[in-house]
């Protein structure tokens, strides 16, 4: 489904973010205010973190052509996996969403993609239950591309700190958006062509 190319950028950048989200957990890496403010709500943080990070590491790999065709039975297991995932840190992302850094901009930036995410998960999940294959493969494309949202914010976070002097909290909130509503816009391009949003009426 996805060119060679575009596939291996995808892992190259989604593995190791999705391996930082278990250094996090285990407190190996990340920043201290993040590990304090977790502390206060252990059971959700872990869920995201964990879910978070194990479908991201999964997920992209379920976009190759050749994964589908030779290993179905491992495209099901991982696809299981990451919707049960989804479902895991994109509950436990709302919650987190209430304590977010940056106010009621990022707060809300975080809560609405969490219920975009969940939303996506459960297209998804619908369409594959009715075997519309081409419909499950589009919200598939959209909600992986809202899962990327934690690769795409640790990038922008980096160039803001590399280029700017900005404080932290001023441009967090933007990125609280940026991050994901430019990444569901690039795979709406991707899937202007399809229009799959509905199962396609038998002609
Ligand atoms: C797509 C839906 C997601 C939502 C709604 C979401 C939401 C959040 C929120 C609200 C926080 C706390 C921010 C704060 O306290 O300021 C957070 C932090 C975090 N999230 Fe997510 N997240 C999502 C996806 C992911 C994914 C796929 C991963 C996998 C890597 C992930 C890993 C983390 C980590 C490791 C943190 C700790 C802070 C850090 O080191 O940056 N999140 N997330």
């Amino acid at each position: 489904m996805l060119a060679r190319w575009r596939l291996g950028v995808l892992l190259v950048l989604s593995i190791p973010i999705g391996i930082y989200a278990y250094l996090f957990q285990f407190q190996l890496t990340g920043d201290p205010a993040f590990h304090a403010r977790f502390s206060l709500t252990p059971i959700p943080a872990f869920l995201h973190v964990i879910a978070g990070g194990t479908l991201l590491a999964l997920g992209g790999a379920q976009f190759s052509k050749r994964l589908r065709a030779s290993y179905p039975k491992v495209h099901r297991i991982i696809g299981r996996t990451y919707l049960i995932g989804v479902l895991l840190a994109g509950c436990a992302g709302f919650v987190l969403a209430f304590t977010a850094e940056g106010g009621l901009v990022s707060q809300f930036g975080f809560a609405t993609l969490a219920i975009v995410w969940l939303w996506t998960g459960t297209q998804a999940f619908i369409a594959i239950r009715a075997s519309e294959i081409a419909v499950h493969q589009a919200w598939m494309m959209r909600n992986y591309a809202l899962a990327f949202a934690a690769v795409t914010l640790r990038i922008q976070l980096g160039l803001f700190e590399a280029f700017t002097d900005a404080p932290f909290e001023s441009f967090y909130p933007v990125t609280a958006w940026f991050s994901w509503v430019p990444n569901l816009l690039i795979v709406e391009w991707f899937l202007i062509p399809a229009l799959v949003f509905k199962p396609r009426p038998a002609t």
